[in-house]
């Protein structure tokens, strides 16, 4: 059958539309919700996980299995609490936040201040649009850019709220962000009121008692980011694998903040996964390393072949406090281009600081410099969430089929998609399903699989789409007489007949990781 029409690009799918897609067909549930559930927490289902632990494959690999430099760690959710206080973030780990007294609804200030200047931003697009259409093949946009005088008060007027707001947040001026609000008219975006409160700086780290009451608690935190329990383990990777800089450490787990608004679906929970990379390098090299790790992981993301103008970077002017030099690998989301990844140059600040703290040495001996230093760090971080996102953002497509019937389909990079395949017997009769669960037999050692024998079979290949099965195999009565099948291919949805002997190769050609991480 032909695709009619698949959604273009104006038509962007909105994230109701993959939240609720990814309900149906098992991928992601609201957290405990036979008790209405809890804002902003979710629960990957059977797909989902299958999905999320692909991404997490393809990340380890890429990063640890490829390098021989680089090697990895599980460290524990629960550090000791004088970590958060060398790491900085028990001091600096806060968002300003602001309520409405009318809506009594909460936000970050410097969103709605990020908010405001977003719109003026998009006066200028549209300007540019316009005036692009007026000049046609002519239309020069830096020029218009930087001489067209609307655009030109716009700019100042971007920059003038950006210079105030840096130089408040950056001094803690919390009444200052509060009159920026003031003078720039900000309303509440539910209400439209102006009735705000004053500013209050919000500390981002969940704290927990660990021990009981009357064995003398103390006050521990959930880890905000993973990187803390690579910088307390770097002399213990670094003496017994026998690491020497330039080395990295990697880890995949979980990582909690009390996010004032945690909203847009799972680009920003409360509790998350990130994959984050440390990169120990000699001082003075670190520019080096950071242009390398930029470039690395950009491949990386382009590799899947979600589309290269999905991807853009995004260079931070406002410098965390460990960082020189800091960017994001930013994903055209439905809701626009976000931060999917960010890769930060964080100096020596949290071994150094880390040394200061524990009063331990965590340094590296150069035998051959005969030179002792407290190694730089390049830093990659990305969420699994989001990068879960940032796939079916592009995956999912609902496409109008040339006998006027509709499909949504999810065109996960088959790679990383929940199952390889899917194996379907015609009718549930005349010996064919025994076929169907010999061939299921074999290949369920090398593939994740579905084996599926209820209901038409076009209505299961309609399933398979909506889950993303690159290939459905067909078993039917000409089977039974020279042992052929038929594939199915999902985004074409061509058909050929193969041998059942030749059904794994042609699976492992599209779905083996090994070409991927080859051409990355
Ligand atoms: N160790 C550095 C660090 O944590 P970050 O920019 O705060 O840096 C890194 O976070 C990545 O973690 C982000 O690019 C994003 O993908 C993910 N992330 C951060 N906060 C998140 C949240 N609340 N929900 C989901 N993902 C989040």
């Amino acid at each position: 059958m032909l695709i009619f029409a698949a959604m273009s690009a104006e038509e962007k799918v909105s994230l109701k539309n993959i939240a609720s897609h990814c309900k149906e067909y098992g991928f992601i549930y609201q957290s405990s919700e036979i008790y209405d559930g809890l804002s902003a927490a979710y629960d990957y289902g059977p797909n989902g996980v299958l999905l999320k632990n692909n991404i997490k494959d393809y990340w380890w690999r890429a990063m640890v299995q490829m390098h021989d430099n680089i090697v990895g760690i599980d460290a524990s959710i629960f550090m000791h609490p004088t970590t958060w206080k060398a790491s900085g973030h028990v001091d600096v780990f806060n968002d300003p936040l602001i309520d409405n007294k009318d809506s009594k609804k909460r936000y970050r200030a410097d969103v709605l201040i990020e908010d405001q200047i977003a719109k003026i931003q998009g006066k200028i697009n549209k300007e540019t649009v316009k005036a692009a259409k007026r000049f046609g093949e002519s239309f020069d946009e830096d020029q218009f850019l930087t001489t067209n005088p609307r655009v030109l008060k716009y700019r100042e007027q971007i920059k003038t709220i950006e210079d105030r707001m840096r130089s408040a947040m950056d001094s803690g001026n919390l009444e200052e962000v509060r009159q920026l609000i003031v003078d720039l008219e900000i309303a509440d975006p539910v209400s439209g009121s102006r009735n705000w409160t004053d500013v209050r700086q919000f500390n981002l780290m969940f704290s927990t008692e660990l021990g009981s009451v009357t064995e003398g608690a103390s006050t521990i935190y959930l880890r905000p980011e993973t990187a803390q329990g690579i910088f307390v383990n770097y002399l213990n990777v670094q003496k017994t694998s026998r690491m020497k800089p330039p080395f990295g450490i990697a880890q995949i787990g979980k990582a909690f903040r009390n996010e004032i608004i945690a909203r847009q679906f799972i680009f920003r929970m409360r509790e998350f996964e990130q994959m984050e990379m440390q990169f120990f390098v000699q001082p003075g090299s670190e520019m080096e390393w950071y242009e390398h790790w930029k470039e690395k992981r950009m491949n990386w993301h382009k590799g899947l072949g979600l589309g290269e103008d999905r991807y853009r970077f995004h260079d931070h002017l406002n410098l965390a406090h460990y960082a020189n030099a800091a960017c994001d690998i930013e994903f055209n989301f439905p809701m626009g281009f976000k931060e999917l990844e960010g890769i930060h140059s964080r100096t020596d600040f949290d071994l150094s600081s880390h040394e200061e703290y524990s009063g331990k040495k965590l340094q590296y001996f150069d035998q051959q410099e005969n030179l002792s230093y407290v190694p730089y760090v390049v830093e990659t971080s990305i969420g699994l969430d989001r990068m879960f996102l940032a796939i079916l953002s592009a995956a999912y497509t609902e496409e109008k089929l040339e006998d006027g019937s509709e499909r949504s389909v999810l065109q996960i990079p088959p790679v990383l998609a929940p199952n390889k395949v899917s194996v379907l017997p015609l009718v549930n009769k005349d010996g064919l399903p025994e076929v169907a669960e010999k061939i299921v037999g074999e290949l369920k050692f090398d593939f994740d699989l579905q084996y599926d024998v209820k209901d038409a079979i076009g209505r299961r290949y309609r399933r398979q789409d909506a889950i993303g099965t690159p290939y459905c195999v067909t078993i039917d009565h000409q089977t039974l007489e020279d042992e052929t099948v038929t594939i199915r291919e999902r985004d074409s949805m061509n058909q050929e007949r193969i041998k059942i002997q030749s059904i794994s190769n042609k699976l492992q050609e599209k779905v083996d990781l090994k070409h991927l991480l080859k051409s990355v």
